[in-house]
């Protein structure tokens, strides 16, 4: 089925304009893509991406979002590469735009913050509140967060006045700190126009342990978030947290590496944006061999990826790293 949906959108990308306007291809030339075998970074074009550069104290939404080229056509400048790298490329190439975000600050973040990591680690994050502060589960957004994500949909706006491609498609993890960064950022620029976010299960947070990262069932997510589209293979309650186990590292970038492969097979759109957390991003790091980045919260990340589907292409597999289980609480970091 998906051979046949691949075959069909190869045509379009070759065929005459009008035929790239049509739903099954993109007006920037992208294409869907099935059994992806490789992802790469395409490099030179963000400054984050070069592995010389000290991202420390760097804040991209000050600086074009990290673009190299600063004149004043720079999006329209990368508009017209991207455009040209998907229509110059074979049947079994394709690049999109990844803006990947990190939803603003939650209140898990700030009682992490409080009571510091090891404390947070082995003792607070598995409970659900100190009696004071709340944060699980499905940690909410705090006052800061919301100050955070609307400072990226003003960085948006001023962008905007020069060009910048906006992305066709906005994805989110289903836990509602990200949904919410995902509605302040976007909703009185795409959402008012009709943009349907997709929620994705896939894009959630590193799996167990942490109270705030257990999800809110359906008729939550719905109620909240109406209209967005939820995937109709999307459990009713959350099946996927364990009190016991936590997901690792790798084990996200795998995760999040199959996810990639379904949007690139179901996905056309070139320009994209996926709102998450900063364990999802550290596996689409890893997921893509980009180079390891801190995004703080209420940050975000334009990468270009250029994937390839072609038989001999192959890639590194994610391996290792069983779940585990939290770390034991130290004197240390009892003493709160
Ligand atoms: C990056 O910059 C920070 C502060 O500007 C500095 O403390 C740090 O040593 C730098 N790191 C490297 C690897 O140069
Ligand atoms: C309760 O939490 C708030 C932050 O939400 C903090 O400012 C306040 O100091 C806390 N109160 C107590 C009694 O810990
Ligand atoms: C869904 O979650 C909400 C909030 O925790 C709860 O009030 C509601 O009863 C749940 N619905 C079902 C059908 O379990
Ligand atoms: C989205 O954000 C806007 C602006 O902050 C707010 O008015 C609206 O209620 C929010 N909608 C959702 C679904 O959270
Ligand atoms: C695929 O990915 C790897 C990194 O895992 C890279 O070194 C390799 O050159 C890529 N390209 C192809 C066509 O396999």
């Amino acid at each position: 089925m998906l051979g046949i949906v691949h075959k069909l959108v190869s045509v379009l990308v070759f065929g005459t304009p009008t035929a790239l306007q049509t739903t099954s291809g993109d007006i920037y030339g992208g294409k869907t893509l099935a059994g992806i075998t490789n992802f790469t970074v395409v490099p030179g074009i963000f400054i984050q991406d070069d592995p010389s550069f000290n991202s420390s104290g760097y804040d991209l939404l000050q600086d074009s979002f990290g673009l190299i080229d600063k004149s004043p056509n720079r999006w329209k400048n990368l508009e017209a590469h991207v455009t040209q790298l998907n229509k110059e490329a074979d049947a079994h190439t394709t690049y999109k735009l990844i803006y990947i975000a990190r939803h603003g600050e939650g209140f898990h973040n700030l009682a992490q913050s409080i009571y510091g990591t090891p404390a947070w680690d082995c003792r607070w994050s598995l409970l659900t509140t100190d009696g004071n502060i709340t944060w699980g589960p499905d940690a909410l957004l705090d006052s800061t967060g919301i100050s955070q994500a609307e400072a990226v949909n003003r960085a948006w706006k001023e962008q905007i006045k020069d060009g910048v491609p906006l992305p066709q498609t906005l994805y989110s993890s289903p836990l509602r700190r990200s949904a919410s960064t995902l509605n302040i950022t976007w909703h009185d620029i795409l959402l008012n126009r009709g943009h349907v976010p997709r929620i994705k299960e896939n894009f959630r947070e590193s799996i167990g342990l942490h109270t705030c990262d257990q999800r809110s069932n359906i008729s939550v997510i719905r109620k909240t978030y109406p209209g967005w589209q939820i995937d109709p293979s999307f459990p009713f309650h959350d099946p996927l947290w364990d009190p016991t186990y936590q997901e690792t590292d790798t084990l996200i970038g795998r995760r999040v590496r199959q996810e990639l492969e379904n949007l690139f097979a179901e996905d056309p759109s070139t320009f994209l944006s996926i709102t998450c957390h900063s364990g999802t991003i550290s596996g689409f790091f890893l997921a893509i061999g980009h180079r390891m980045i801190g995004v703080q919260t209420g940050g975000f990340v334009p990468v270009l990826v250029k994937a390839t589907n072609c038989p001999t292409a192959t890639m590194q597999p994610i391996s290792g790293g069983q779940s585990a289980t939290a770390p034991a609480c130290t004197a240390d970091s009892t003493s709160l």
